[in-house]
């Protein structure tokens, strides 16, 4: 991929765009504009990136390493980051007078502008309409951010954060098969309350869920996530509905179902709450206290009774005779698929990074995966789904 740089102050977040896609194994080139490099050196980006720095078309040695026709060429896709008022007004009109804007006019990969600049800049209704001359012939846009600004002033004009440009660009590059899908997926524990300071709780991360809808999103879905109580930045370009407690969670999923085409319940879902919620904090009076639970409404079987075309995802967390107890959830909700983990096993379940899935369908096929990071599982879950879908008669 090719990351383009322009000159403005926030030059210094692109050298850790650059640091976060060689982490993801992305080979970067970068290319920058002379007044970027008045910001941050070529050096600085050549070291990270690994690669010969593109600053001038009229370089002879620059020409025969990289070649601005090359570049154009190979790039999958191509980041301008930060992008200012001068370069999307440049190419907006067609100039390519320098090695960035001839790059980006013989490029056919997608563009993805990063835009930065003063808030009166960034509102000036010259910049506004160019950018809605190139977003029209598709070109990519993020969103400036609001906040304090390098300028002094306050308001939208900041580049978005590194990981936000990163998680964009891994959006761009995804095949868009799961576009016109409607998705409603839950992640998280629940927190059923005992009095207004205590709640029973389970160990779930929300990792999983919020893994999901992360490639859900990418790969063109409309994606509505409702969570349970999280420490997770928000997926990228979906809907979140945070609740609380099973009951609270129910009732959002199920106001959601109709317009969803396929619901994946990926939130550990408390089996039980207090009978009694105490309005006040209880004391410690007595030597032993005694909880009364009761059953709470199992919410995918209740989906699974009403779900007419919708595909339904489960999830069974085991710990034991994983995959005929995945089994038996499968029939017994009514499901289209269930990922089963044994989440006693190392690498896989609630708190880490990775897992350790098999997954089983309707039609009685088995697919036992590898140990995985949570997002690659996400999307060997949605290839699957996809082919579930496709393969429907
Ligand atoms: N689930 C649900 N509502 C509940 C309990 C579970 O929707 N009250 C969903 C979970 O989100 C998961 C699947 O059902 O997708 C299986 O959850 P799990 O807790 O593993 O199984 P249970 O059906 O609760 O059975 P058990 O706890 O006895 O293993």
């Amino acid at each position: 991929m090719v990351l383009a740089v322009t000159g403005g102050i926030a030059c210094y977040k692109a050298v850790e765009v650059v640091r976060l896609l060689m982490r993801d194994g992305f080979s970067v080139q970068v290319a920058m504009t002379r007044e970027a490099a008045q910001f941050v050196t070529p050096l600085t980006f050549q070291t990270l990136s690994g690669q010969p720095v593109a600053t001038d078309t009229f370089s002879l040695t620059e020409e025969s390493q990289i070649g601005h026709i090359n570049l154009a060429d190979q790039a999958d896709v191509f980041v301008i980051a930060p992008a200012t008022a001068n370069i999307i007004g440049k190419i907006a009109s067609g100039i390519a007078d320098d090695l960035l804007t001839t790059v980006v006019m013989a490029t056919q990969a997608p563009v993805l502008f990063a835009p930065s600049m003063n808030v009166h800049m960034f509102e000036n209704p010259i910049v506004q309409e160019n950018i809605r001359k190139l977003r029209r012939v598709g070109y990519h846009f993020m969103e400036p951010v609001e906040g304090y600004l390098a300028c002094g002033y306050e308001g939208k004009g900041r580049l978005p954060e590194p990981e936000a440009i990163v998680e964009e660009i891994r959006g761009l590059l995804k095949k868009k098969d799961l576009a016109g899908e409607r998705l409603l997926i839950t992640a998280g524990p629940n927190q059923e309350p005992i009095d207004p300071v205590r709640f029973i709780t389970n160990r779930s991360s929300g990792k999983m869920g919020y893994a999901l809808a992360r490639a859900a999103a990418r790969r063109g879905a409309a994606v509505t996530l409702v969570a349970g109580p999280t420490s997770l930045p928000p997926p990228a370009k979906t809907r979140v509905v945070a609740v609380r407690t099973a009951e609270e969670m129910r009732a959002a999923v199920l106001e959601r179902f109709a317009d969803a085409t396929a619901v994946v319940m990926a939130a550990a879902v408390s089996d039980y709450s207090p009978v009694q919620v105490a309005p006040k904090k209880l004391k410690k009076t007595a030597d032993a206290l005694r909880l009364e639970l009761k059953r709470n409404p199992d919410i995918l079987e209740e989906l699974g009774r009403k779900k007419d075309g919708r595909l339904l995802v489960g999830f069974a967390a085991e710990t034991d005779n994983v995959i005929a107890n995945a089994e038996k959830k499968l029939r017994e909700k009514n499901l289209d698929m269930i990922v089963a983990n044994d989440v006693a096993a190392e690498g896989s379940g609630f708190e880490g990074d990775t897992n350790i899935a098999t997954i089983l369908d309707h039609g009685g096929n088995v697919v036992t995966l590898p140990l995985m990071t949570k997002d690659e599982l996400a999307d060997r879950i949605f290839d699957h789904l996809h082919a579930l879908k496709t393969n429907r008669p």
